[in-house]
């Protein structure tokens, strides 16, 4: 029988690396995408899915959508990428973000159940939001605090800062969970719904913790996500980069290629011990250093720090990735260096 995969969101940037290398390993892989116009413009298969992949351009929102689906495709595996991913906007369009990444999940759910059909394995793109600011260690006494969400009054302030504080790397085995915007809190409650289906279903999900991911195939028009592609645009311009708060956040940015590995390691390696993992490159990096770098590349005059701030964001993020290293054979390989320069290739390329 043929081995199937569904990628949901499989024609979005993550889902293009993902499919390509699924690709190789299944006899079938489906992209389930409705070609978001924020995400896509124009709705057209985008040019990085792999040639193999079948694109159904239909919206997971939709019963119809799964039930005419799933009377063709039994999936072995399903990887659930279709998500709307705005921090910010979530604050401000929080039923179209429920919508998707909520709603979105249990109708894929209840059409499988609808169907008698049990993938073996479901793999979810989850995200760092869903830690919102994570644990910090007090510095007097050694232990462990969760500061909670920076108020509005604190950063109109602009106390970007936990006085007293140092930041600790997120981990899935101790981190408790408490995202800062409505995005954040639509992921965690994809993690919450798909863990209490699998597990009384009997299937496995296995759920991976994105960090900031950046790359070639990254949406160029999609002006509420990926920090990394519009300080390359603004750099490209010969602009200077405005950053916010005073640039000294912390962010892990990874390579599409090393987290399109991740997934697929997920979906096919022997079964992970664990159902959550970090996932991130490993390198700790300041928005200030990110933009200085990326102004490098272009000749840019030098990056500016603005003072402003956005709704949702965190004032630092990073995580522990050993676990995923050990279980799922599978390690980070792009330095953010490299990486940089190939996503400005890319983006000569698309806009010469
Ligand atoms: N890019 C990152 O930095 C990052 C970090 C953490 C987690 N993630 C997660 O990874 C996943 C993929 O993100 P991405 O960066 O590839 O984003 P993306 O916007 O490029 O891809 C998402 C895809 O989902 C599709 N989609 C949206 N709504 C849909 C709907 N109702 N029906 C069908 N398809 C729909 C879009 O058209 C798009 O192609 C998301 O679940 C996101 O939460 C991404």
């Amino acid at each position: 029988m043929a081995h199937t995969c569904i990628v949901t969101g499989g024609a979005g940037f993550i889902g293009c690396a993902v499919s390509a290398r699924l690709a190789a390993k299944f006899d079938e892989v489906i992209a389930v995408d409705n070609l978001h116009p924020q995400v896509h413009g124009q709705s057209m298969r985008p040019e990085l899915l792999h040639q193999k992949v079948r694109l159904v351009t239909v919206d997971v929102t939709l019963d119809a959508t799964w039930d005419r689906l799933l009377k063709d495709v039994q999936p072995d595996v399903i990887v659930h990428l279709a998500a709307e991913t705005g921090t910010a906007q979530s604050l401000t369009e929080g039923s179209r973000h429920a919508n998707v990444n909520v709603a979105g999940t249990t109708r894929m759910l209840d059409a499988l159940a609808r169907t008698y059909l049990l993938p073996e394995r479901i793999i979810l793109a989850s995200t760092r939001a869903i830690y919102g600011e994570g644990a910090w260690r007090n510095n007097d006494t050694g232990g462990i605090v969760y500061p909670g969400q920076r108020s509005r009054s604190q950063l109109e302030c602009q106390e970007w800062d936990f006085p007293g504080l140092s930041f600790l790397p997120f981990t899935a085995l101790s981190t408790e969970p408490r995202p800062t915007s409505i995005y954040g809190a639509t992921k965690l409650a994809q993690e919450h719904i798909l863990r209490a289906w699998a597990l009384s279903l009997g299937t496995k999900v296995v759920i991976l913790r994105l960090q900031n991911v950046y790359g070639p195939g990254q949406s160029l028009i999609n002006s509420y996500t990926g920090i990394v592609s519009l300080f390359a645009r603004l750099a490209r311009a010969h602009k200077s980069i405005p950053i916010y708060e005073d640039g000294q956040m912390l962010r892990d940015f990874i390579f599409i290629d090393d987290v399109a590995a991740a997934v697929c390691a997920a979906a096919c390696e022997e079964a992970p011990s664990a159902n959550a993992y970090d996932i991130g490159s490993g390198q700790v990096t300041s928005v200030r250093q990110l933009a200085t770098l990326i102004a490098g590349l272009y000749d840019a005059p030098a990056p500016h720090v603005n003072g402003a701030f956005r709704h949702g964001d965190v004032r630092h993020a990073a995580c522990d990735i050993s676990p995923a290293r050990d279980d799922l054979d599978w390690r980070p390989r792009w330095r953010l260096e490299e990486g940089l320069r190939a996503l400005c290739r890319w983006i000569d390329a698309m806009e010469p």
